[in-house]
C-alpha cells in the first residue's frame, strides 16, 4: 500500500472554514468540529472521504441535518452532498489523550495538553481532509478546567477568554491566515511565559512569547534573544516580515522530534528552548538558536507557501534547513566561525546522508513513493535537500536568489505547490544564469537518488605551462535507480603553487565565482559525464583545490599526493579545504591501517598508523598563531568511525574503532605538550557567553582534556585524570564540567564512576541534563563488553522511561548508534538487544521504534559474523505480526 507521487489528484472539495470547540479532558476529549466545504468544480462528482485515526464518532450533520454516512477503514465518508452551494458539516467526536502515547494528535505532556499534527496527525484530532493543499480558515474555542489548566492557546489572536460554570474556563483564537491541518495546534496547561515586544522595521507591533513550565522561566533567555535575531534577520536579508500580532513558542519535554512550526504557535522539544550555562552545553545554546530560527523561517517557506502533497517535504524543509544555516553563519559573523558552521554542516551531510544514499532507504529529495511519510523526515529531505537549495544561491548568486525568493512569493504566496514550482520561480528570476539554461537537468537533484562521485585528475605540460585537468561524475544504482543521468554539480576551485601561494586561474569559459569572496576561486560547472578543464601560464605543476566550501553534495576522488595535501592543509585560502585536506590524510592511514592484515593482528595496533609529516601539520595547526580555536578543533579532530566505514566496501566495525582509537592514541602521545599548552590556552577567563569564539576555545580545550586523559590511559600517567576530575568538579558551567566528564569517561578512567555519581545527584532534578547523563554511559568506552549490561540495568535506573522519546534515544540511540564499538560485538548480543528494544517501543512509539530500527539498516556491509547476526536479528523482528507501517517499511526495505 506504498503512495505514489505520480498518483496525486486534487481534493474532490475545499474546506473553506474550520470552527473547532474542545472539551479538555485528559480521558475523554470531545471535538465538536464545523466547517463549510464545497465540491472542487474542476473534478467529477464524488463521495466526500474524510480521514480519521483512533477517533469515536458521535454525530454527523450535513446543513443542520442527520445524515446517512459508512465508514471506510478509519475513514468517515459521506455520498449525498449538495452538488453546487458551500455546505456546512458538523462532526462531533471524542479522542483519548492520555492513551495517546505515539505523541501524534492531542497528547498529554507533564500533565500538559499538546498537539502535533504534522503530517498526519490531525486526523487524530477530528474527522478531516487530511493533506496539505487544503487550506482553511480555523477558529478555535478550547475548554478546561481552569485550575489544572490555565493557560489556553491557539493559532492565531486571542479574541475571547473568560469564565465558565464549574471551575472552568475557555479562550477562543481566530487564525487570519489560511492554513493546511498540519499547521493547527492547541496548547493547554500550567505554563509561563516569557515576553518581549518588538517592533518591526515596517512598524508593527508584535508580542512574541516563550511558554515554559514554571521552574523553566529562566532558561528562556537564550530561546528569546535567537527568536528575536531571527524576525530580525528574515526582514533584512529576504525582506519578509512577521505576519502575526502574537508569536508563541511553547516548550515540552514529550516531542517524537526537533520542534514544529505550527502557525504562530510553534511547539518545540524542551532540549531546544531550555539553556542555561549550568545545564546547557555550547553545542546546546547552537542548536537552540538555528532550531528557533528554522521553525521561524517556515513561517514564510512552510506556512505561507506549502507543499502541496508530502512528496514536496523538501520544498519546505530543505529550502528551510539553508535559511537556517545562513543565519547561524550570518550572525557568527567572521568568515573563520562561518566556515566552521559550513564544516560541521558538511559533516553531519557525509556522515549521515551520504550513509542514507548508499543504503537500503536511498531516496530522491523529492521522493516517489512511500508507505509512512513520517519515515521520510530524513537527512536526504532536510540536509541533502538544503544543499540542493545552496547550489542554486550558488549558480544564481546572492542577490539572484533573494530575487528568485521574492518571485517565488510573488506567485504562490498563500499556495500549496511543488519544488519544481520553487526552482522555476528562481531560474525565472534570473534568466542569464546558469541554473536558467541549465533548470531540466539541475532538477535530476530533485529525481536522482544516491551520491554522485566525481573523480579528478590533473596534468602538467612543461613545455605549454598548462594544467589540464579532467573531471569525470557517475553515479551509482540505487534501490529502484539502476541508471543516472548526468547532474549540474558547481565546483568552486582554485590553484595554488606547490609553496602554497594562490595562482591567477587563465581558464576558457570560467569567469571568476561573484560569489566567491576571493578572486583566485572560480566556479566551473560540470553537466557532462567527463569535461577537461585547460589552465594556462603556470610556471609548474599546480595543487588544485577543488570544491572548495563543498560546492556541491558529491563524493571527490582526487589523484593527489600527500604532500599535495600537506600543501592545502597548510596554506588553502579556502578554510573548507583546508581543513578537507587533513581529514584526507587522516583518511588515508586510516584505510591502510585497516588494510593492513599485519597491523592490528588480536586487536592491538603496534605500529604507528600517522606519519611524521602529517603529525608535525597537525602541530602546526594546533600552535598556529592566527588560527581560531573552533577551526583548530575540527582539524585536529579525526574523522569518525562512521565516516571511515562509509569509505569501506565492507566493515568490520572492530577493526574501524580500534584503528581510529590508535590514530587519536597516537596525536595525544605525539603531541602531548602541545596540547598541554593548547589545554592552559584555552582556560576560561571570565564570565560564561556562548559565542563563536568563546564556544570555540571550550571546544579545543575539551578535545586536548580528552587527548591527554586518553594518553594517560596508556602511559599510566595519573596528574591528567585527576586534574579532568578537578575540572569536573569546579566547572562553572556545563560545558566545561560534561567536557572533563567525557573526557574520564571515554579514557576508562578510574574516576570516572565516582564522576557520573556525583554528576546525576547534582542534576537529578534537571531531565534534560539526566539525558545526557544516561547517553554518556551508552557512549562510555568499551572495556571487555561493559557497556551493554550498564546500558541492561540503565534501563531499570528509576529515571528510566522508554516513553520519553529524548530519554529513550539517548540511552538507547545513544548505544546502538553512536557507539559502534560496543553495539557491534561478536556475540550479537547488542543486537539482540537492538531486537527486544525495537519490539518494546513499537506500540508505543511507531517513530520511534523506526528510527531505531535504522541502527542497523547497514548490515549488508558488515562483515562476518556480524552480517548474519544482524539479518537474523532484523529477521526476527520482521517475522513478527502486528507491526506498525513504520517499522515494517523500515525493515522491509532493510531485507529488500
Ligand atoms: N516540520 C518539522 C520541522 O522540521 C518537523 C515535524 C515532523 N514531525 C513528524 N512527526 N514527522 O521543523
Ligand atoms: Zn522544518
Amino acid at each position: 500500500h506504498a503512495i505514489r507521487r505520480e498518483d496525486y489528484c486534487a481534493p474532490a472539495f475545499w474546506i473553506d472554514s474550520v470552527d473547532l470547540t474542545f472539551d479538555l479532558d485528559p480521558q475523554k476529549t470531545r471535538v465538536l468540529n464545523r466547517m463549510t466545504l464545497r465540491r472542487n468544480p474542476d473534478l467529477a462528482a464524488q463521495p466526500l472521504r474524510l480521514d480519521g485515526e483512533d477517533l469515536n464518532l458521535a454525530r454527523v450533520l450535513v446543513d443542520g441535518q442527520g445524515c446517512s454516512f459508512k465508514m471506510e477503514g478509519q475513514r468517515l465518508v459521506l455520498e449525498k452532498l449538495p452538488d453546487s452551494a458551500p455546505f456546512t458539516l458538523e462532526i462531533f467526536s471524542t479522542c483519548c489523550p492520555v492513551k495517546n502515547t505515539q505523541l501524534m494528535g492531542l497528547h498529554m505532556s507533564q500533565g500538559s495538553f499538546f498537539t502535533q499534527c504534522e503530517a498526519e496527525g490531525f486526523r487524530r484530532i477530528t474527522y478531516f481532509l487530511d493533506r496539505p493543499d487544503v487550506m482553511a480558515s480555523y477558529s478555535v474555542t478550547l475548554r478546561a478546567d481552569r485550575a489544572l489548566y490555565p493557560v489556553l492557546l491557539s493559532n492565531g489572536n486571542l479574541v475571547a477568554s473568560g469564565a465558565l460554570e464549574g471551575g472552568r474556563h475557555f479562550a477562543r483564537w481566530v487564525d487570519p491566515h489560511k492554513k493546511p491541518c498540519y499547521l493547527f495546534a492547541l496548547v493547554a496547561g500550567k505554563l509561563v511565559a516569557r515576553e518581549q515586544r518588538i517592533r518591526s522595521r515596517s512598524g508593527r507591533e508584535h508580542l512574541l512569547q516563550v511558554y515554559v513550565r514554571p521552574g523553566d522561566l529562566a532558561k528562556t533567555e537564550h530561546a528569546m534573544r535567537a527568536l528575536m535575531h531571527s524576525v530580525a534577520w528574515d526582514e533584512a536579508r529576504f525582506d519578509l516580515p512577521l505576519d502575526l500580532e502574537r508569536f508563541m513558542i511553547v516548550a515540552t519535554s514529550d516531542f517524537n522530534m526537533g520542534a514544529m512550526e505550527n502557525k504562530g504557535l510553534n511547539i518545540f522539544n524542551t532540549k531546544y528552548v531550555l539553556a542555561s550555562e549550568a545545564t546547557a552545553t555550547d553545542t546546546d545554546y547552537a542548536y537552540i538558536e538555528s532550531v528557533v530560527g528554522h521553525e521561524y523561517f517556515h513561517n514564510w517557506t512552510g506556512n505561507r507557501v506549502t507543499c502541496r502533497d508530502w512528496f514536496q517535504l523538501s520544498l519546505k524543509e530543505g529550502l528551510t534547513v539553508f535559511r537556517d544555516q545562513e543565519f547561524s553563519q550570518d550572525l557568527a559573523g567572521s568568515a573563520s566561525a562561518r566556515a566552521v558552521l559550513r564544516i560541521k554542516d558538511v559533516r553531519v551531510l557525509r556522515t549521515m546522508q551520504f550513509a542514507e544514499d548508499a543504503g537500503p532507504m536511498a531516496h530522491p529529495v523529492r521522493p516517489d513513493s512511500y508507505v509512512e511519510i513520517d519515515n521520510f523526515y530524513t537527512v536526504t529531505v532536510y540536509e541533502k535537500g538544503a544543499e540542493v537549495v545552496r547550489m542554486m544561491h550558488t549558480l544564481v548568486g546572492r542577490e539572484g536568489f533573494a530575487r528568485g525568493l521574492r518571485l517565488y512569493f510573488e506567485r504562490h504566496d498563500g499556495q500549496a505547490v511543488t519544488c519544481d514550482d520553487f526552482a522555476q520561480a528562481i531560474a525565472d528570476a534570473n534568466p542569464a544564469s546558469a541554473l536558467a539554461r541549465l533548470l531540466p537537468q539541475f532538477k535530476r537533484w530533485y529525481s536522482q537518488a544516491g551520491t554522485p562521485r566525481v573523480r579528478a585528475s590533473g596534468s602538467y605540460d612543461a613545455a605549454t605551462r598548462c594544467y589540464t585537468l579532467s573531471l569525470a561524475q557517475s553515479c551509482a544504482p540505487t534501490p529502484g535507480q539502476p541508471d543516472k543521468q548526468p547532474f549540474v554539480i558547481p565546483v568552486e576551485l582554485g590553484l595554488l603553487s606547490a609553496s602554497g601561494a594562490a595562482l591567477p586561474l587563465h581558464l576558457a569559459d570560467a569567469a571568476p565565482h561573484a560569489a566567491a569572496s576571493d578572486e583566485a576561486t572560480h566556479l566551473v560547472v560540470l553537466t557532462e559525464a567527463e569535461q577537461t578543464l585547460v589552465f594556462s601560464d603556470l610556471d609548474g605543476e599546480p595543487v588544485p583545490s577543488l570544491l572548495r566550501n563543498f560546492s556541491a553534495p558529491v563524493l571527490l576522488d582526487m589523484a593527489c599526493t600527500d604532500s599535495q595535501l600537506l600543501t592545502l592543509l597548510a596554506h588553502d585560502t579556502d578554510p573548507f579545504n583546508r581543513w578537507e585536506a587533513g581529514q584526507r590524510l587522516a583518511l588515508r592511514r586510516a584505510m591502510a591501517a585497516i588494510a593492513d592484515k599485519a597491523c592490528g593482528a588480536n586487536g592491538r595496533i603496534g605500529q604507528p598508523i600517522l606519519c611524521a609529516e602529517f603529525v608535525a601539520a597537525m602541530r602546526g595547526v594546533l600552535r598556529h598563531p592566527t588560527l581560531e580555536p573552533a577551526f583548530k578543533d575540527l582539524v585536529l579532530m579525526m574523522p569518525s568511525e562512521s565516516y571511515i566505514a562509509e569509505q569501506l566496501d565492507v566493515v568490520d566495525p572492530q577493526r574501524v574503532h580500534t584503528v581510529r582509537e590508535a590514530m587519536c592514541e597516537q596525536l595525544a602521545l605525539a603531541l602531548h605538550a602541545d596540547w598541554v599548552w593548547a589545554w592552559e590556552q584555552s582556560q576560561s577567563r571570565g564570565g560564561y557567553c556562548p559565542d563563536p569564539a568563546s564556544s570555540g576555545r571550550r571546544a579545543l580545550g575539551g578535545l586536548a582534556l580528552s587527548l591527554l586523559c586518553l594518553a594517560a590511559r596508556s602511559t599510566g600517567d595519573t596528574l591528567w585524570p585527576a586534574k579532568a576530575y578537578q575540572c569536573f568538579k569546579d566547572a562553572t558551567n556545563m560545558t566545561e564540567r560534561f567536557n572533563a566528564l567525557v573526557a574520564l569517561v571515554s579514557c576508562d578512567s578510574e574516576l570516572a564512576a565516582p564522576a557520573l555519581a556525583r554528576f546525576h545527584a547534582q542534576f537529578r532534578d534537571e531531565p534534560l541534563v539526566v539525558d545526557k547523563w544516561f547517553a554518556l554511559q551508552a557512549t562510555a568506552f568499551d572495556r571487555g563488553g561493559n557497556v551493554l549490561p550498564v546500558v541492561r540495568q540503565l534501563m531499570q535506573h528509576p529515571d528510566f522511561n522508554l516513553k520519553n522519546p529524548n530519554r529513550a534515544r539517548s540511552l538507547l540511540f545513544g548505544y546502538c548508534n553512536a557507539n559502534p564499538g560496543a553495539f557491534h560485538r561478536a556475540d550479537a548480543a547488542g543486537y539482540v538487544f537492538w531486537r527486544e528494544r525495537v519490539l518494546e517501543i513499537d506500540p508505543i512509539n511507531p517513530q520511534i521504534a523506526a528510527r531505531l530500527a535504522r541502527a542497523l539498516e547497514h548490515w549488508k556491509k558488515l562483515a562476518e559474523p556480524w552480517r548474519s547476526a544482524a539479518r537474523e536479528a532484523i529477521s526476527r523482528v520482521a517475522a513478527k505480526p502486528d507491526l506498525s507501517p513504520d517499522l515494517r517499511e523500515v525493515l522491509n526495505c532493510a531485507l529488500e
